[in-house]
Order: C-alpha cells, then sequence, then structure tokens
C-alpha cells in the first residue's frame, strides 16, 4: 500500500459551479460549500485509514476563471487556512501545500505557510492542498533541477526532485485511490506521475454534496479492487505455482 501503512487518497472536488446552478445561486456558493464538504472529509480520513489526503483547490488553469471568482476562491482558501488551522493542529492535522508559490496573494501564502508551520507536528493525517497546481508543471521543474546534475537520474532520484519542485517534504507519495466527483472521467493535470498505480473512483456526486459516507464508500469500492501493480493477483500467482 504505502509508507506510513495508511493509504493515500487524492480528490479531484469537482461540481461546485453546478451545485449552485441548480439551486439558481451564484458559482461562488457553490465553492462554500464546497469547503464544508473539505471539512467533513478531513473529519472523515483518519477513520477510514486514509494517512494522506492530497485536494485539488485550485489549478494552475483555474486562473483563466473570471477574476471574481478567481478572488472568491483565493478569499475562501485564505479564510479557511486562517479559521481552520487550531482545529486542524487539534486533530494531528499536518497541512502542506503543494503547487507553485510565487503566483498567490501575499496574503493566501502567508496564511498557508502559516498553516504548515503550525500544523508541521501533526502526525494523524497529511492534508496536501494543491493550490496553483499543474502536474506537468511540477514534472518540468523536476527536471530543470536535475538539470546538468552528473549523477545517474534513477527513478528515487527523480521523485525526490519532484518533491522538491512542489516544495513537498520527502519523496513524491503514490496515490493509492484517486475520487473525482460530479460525474467528470479524467485527470486534468493532477499528479500524473504518483497516479502511475492509482485505482479511479467516480461518483455523480456533486462536491457539496460529499459527505464522510461517500468517502466511506468509495474505500470500500478500492479495497475490493485487485492491485496487481503489473504482476499477478494473488490467486494468479497461485494457478502459476501449480503450473
Ligand atoms: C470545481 O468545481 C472546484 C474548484 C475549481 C475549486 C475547488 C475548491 C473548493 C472545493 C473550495 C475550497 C477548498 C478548500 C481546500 C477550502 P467547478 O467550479 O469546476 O464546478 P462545475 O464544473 O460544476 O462548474
Amino acid at each position: 500500500m504505502s509508507q506510513g501503512g495508511g493509504m493515500h487518497v487524492a480528490i479531484i472536488m469537482d461540481g461546485n459551479g453546478r451545485w449552485a446552478r441548480s439551486r439558481g445561486l451564484p458559482r461562488t456558493r457553490g465553492h462554500r460549500e464546497g469547503a464544508n464538504a473539505v471539512r467533513r472529509v478531513v473529519e472523515a480520513a483518519p477513520g477510514l485509514g486514509i494517512d494522506t489526503l492530497t485536494l485539488y483547490a485550485f489549478s494552475a488553469d483555474n486562473w483563466k476563471r473570471p477574476r471574481p471568482e478567481v478572488n472568491a476562491l483565493m478569499r475562501l482558501l485564505h479564510r479557511y487556512l486562517r479559521t481552520e488551522t487550531a482545529e486542524l493542529v487539534e486533530r494531528g492535522v499536518r497541512v502542506t501545500l503543494l503547487g507553485r508559490r510565487d503566483r498567490l496573494p501575499s496574503r493566501v501564502l502567508s496564511a498557508a505557510e502559516a498553516a504548515e508551520s503550525a500544523t508541521r507536528d501533526g502526525t494523524e493525517l497529511e492534508l496536501r492542498l494543491a493550490i496553483d497546481y499543474s502536474a506537468r508543471d511540477a514534472l518540468v521543474r523536476a527536471a530543470e533541477l536535475l538539470r546538468g546534475s552528473h549523477d545517474p537520474v534513477c527513478l528515487h532520484r527523480f521523485s525526490q526532485a519532484l518533491a522538491q519542485a512542489m516544495h513537498a517534504p520527502g519523496l513524491v507519495r503514490d496515490v493509492d485511490l484517486l475520487i473525482r466527483t460530479s460525474g467528470e472521467e479524467r485527470l486534468s493535470d493532477f499528479l500524473l506521475w504518483e497516479c502511475a498505480y492509482a485505482e479511479f473512483v467516480f461518483t455523480p456526486t456533486l462536491w457539496p454534496d460529499f459527505t464522510g459516507e461517500d468517502l466511506r464508500k468509495a474505500v470500500e469500492v478500492y479495497r475490493q479492487r485487485d492491485r496487481r501493480f503489473g504482476g499477478l493477483s494473488a490467486e494468479g500467482e497461485r494457478q502459476a505455482a501449480a503450473g
């Protein structure tokens, strides 16, 4: 499974806009409800055997959205980081930021870095918030970091460089389960490297409606999957051994 024995779950939180539109509300209201769903999954994750949760909060392509929506998302992230940190410390959650830091509004960056520092001793859950994140961008930056190096580039070193490119601690961590809500079934430049052997679960539920129970169900689906990593299943190995 994974380094700490727990699972790494990554979520593409999609459908906030549709949730709002179906109620005749502004899109930003959908994002606000989405932040409540974030609280629910953070609360539920440790009890489900999840020790790392990576959430796609803002992609590098999200800058293309209308300015008022981008501003509202940045305000929401700022508020979440400012108001939740004490609770996250209490829950033993360690927050880390993933993605580019140089284009964020300075108050969002300082709130994120304050949350990283206040929560750094958390051991129950690693909560990685992908903000201004692009997997391709991270891969290009990792390649840049290794350019000109005389040591041979192996998977381990590349993985180290990729973590460094995203200011993530240590090595990059493989995703066990990737969830995308709202019925869309694509990766949208999220964790391309880390999802090499991930299991995918797609659900029609819109993100603002997503609950701890939905997370539990997705983990249950994941546990029923037969992960072979290119090898044989346990049953296949028994058959192969029997000739
Ligand atoms: C996708 O829905 C969602 C986003 C682009 C933003 C995700 C942000 C949050 C869930 C809220 C804040 C996050 C944290 C960590 C507090 P969409 O707008 O693309 O929905 P649509 O496809 O229905 O239009």
